[in-house]
């Protein structure tokens, strides 16, 4: 689509996370939102994040674009992606031309990152201009294309201004824009909160269709626990700043190991069908301000607690096959 595209991003391009550490600096202090987290992010796969809020969904999903902004800092680490190299090295117009192009995004909220002053078509074109797209033609067909396929008039979406759309079809307007470059990793920080659940359900499975058609590799974040059970095939759990569990959804979520997790699905009545078994979550959500500098972050919510989790960090070993857990108290070998 792009001839002076810079880079040969392989399709369902993978991502390798290590060490990264990410911290805000505050007035109460300099906090790590994210803490020496290593993590293989798989090609052409769906993963979910999931977590309290707090827990660095957010952080993490801006810090593998490279995208995090002051107070936030990348303390540590490296993030590898087929076709760009270690993002954490790109700066400038080189780091520019890869949101957009390598990396397609929905921000959390994404129904403010609009400007209000463009019609939706006008920003479309901006985006394509300032990624070298020679035939803005393309990009608005390929634009009307995907507003059709989420259940919207093309034309009446490119013609208006964002106060002329409802909050769900700015929602979707904002997926549009994670999609119309053909990005190869797509990340989507709570999509469709602001639709019903009906249209959800159907704007998440035309993601699904897209991920699938373009062999993408996607990064879903919510809080609903039935989204990922139908549509992630693995699941990252943060708790604070670290990855706790990672694995096939399947085999997550019905053999969860880390206590957090298990807590997290107990919480959830959709997993289980029945409102009345559903078990709120015991203690408070992570502070930042508050969480343990030393041994395991969780222990105080923790029902596995022994005296080793009060002194040493517990390190990633491996679990559900070719995932991982973080925890001094499950034997996770299997
Ligand atoms: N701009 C900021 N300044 C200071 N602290 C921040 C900032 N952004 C995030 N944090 C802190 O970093 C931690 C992780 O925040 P993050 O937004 O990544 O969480 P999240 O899992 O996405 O939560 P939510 O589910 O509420 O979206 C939190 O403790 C938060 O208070
Ligand atoms: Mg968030």
């Amino acid at each position: 689509m792009n001839a002076s595209e810079p880079y040969s991003a392989a399709v369902g391009a993978g991502i390798t996370i290590r060490n990264l550490t990410v911290t805000y600096h505050t007035d109460r202090g300099i906090f790590p939102a994210l803490k020496d987290v290593s993590l293989d992010i798989r090609p052409q796969t769906i993963t979910g994040f999931i977590g309290e809020s707090g827990s660095g969904k957010t952080t993490l999903a801006m810090a593998i674009m490279n995208a995090i902004r002051t107070p936030g800092l990348i303390a540590s680490g490296s993030i590898y992606t087929d076709g760009v190299g270690d993002v954490l090295k790109l700066q400038g117009e080189s780091l520019r031309r890869v949101h957009g192009q390598h990396f397609g995004f929905v921000f959390q909220a994404s129904s403010n990152s609009l400007n209000p002053l463009k019609r939706i078509g006008a920003q479309l074109l901006d985006l394509g201009r300032s990624h070298g797209i020679k035939d803005p033609r393309i990009l608005l067909k390929e634009a009307r294309a995907l507003a059709e396929r989420m259940g919207m008039d093309g034309d009446r979406v490119l013609t208006s201004y964002q106060h002329e759309l409802s909050g769900g079809m700015r929602q979707r307007a904002g997926i549009i824009f994670a999609l119309v470059l053909r990005a190869k990793v797509v990340i989507l920080d709570e999509p469709t909160t602001a639709l019903d659940m009906l249209s959800q359900q159907a704007v998440l499975e035309i993601i699904r269709q897209i991920h699938e058609e373009r062999g993408l590799t996607s990064i879903i974040i919510t809080h609903d626990m039935g989204v990922m059970a139908e549509i992630v095939q693995r699941v990252v759990v943060l708790y604070a700043g670290r990855v706790v569990e990672e694995g096939p959804t399947q085999d997550l979520l019905q053999r969860p190991r880390h206590p957090y997790t298990k807590g997290l699905i107990d919480a959830i009545p959709r997993i289980t069908g029945d409102l009345a078994e559903a078990k709120p979550l015991a203690g408070s959500p992570p502070d930042l301000a508050t969480v343990p500098t030393q041994g395991c972050v969780f222990r105080d919510r923790c029902s596995l607690r022994r005296p080793v989790c009060d002194l040493v960090e517990p390190l990633a070993q491996p679990a559900h096959g070719d995932g991982l857990v973080t925890c001094h108290g499950v034997n996770a070998h299997d």
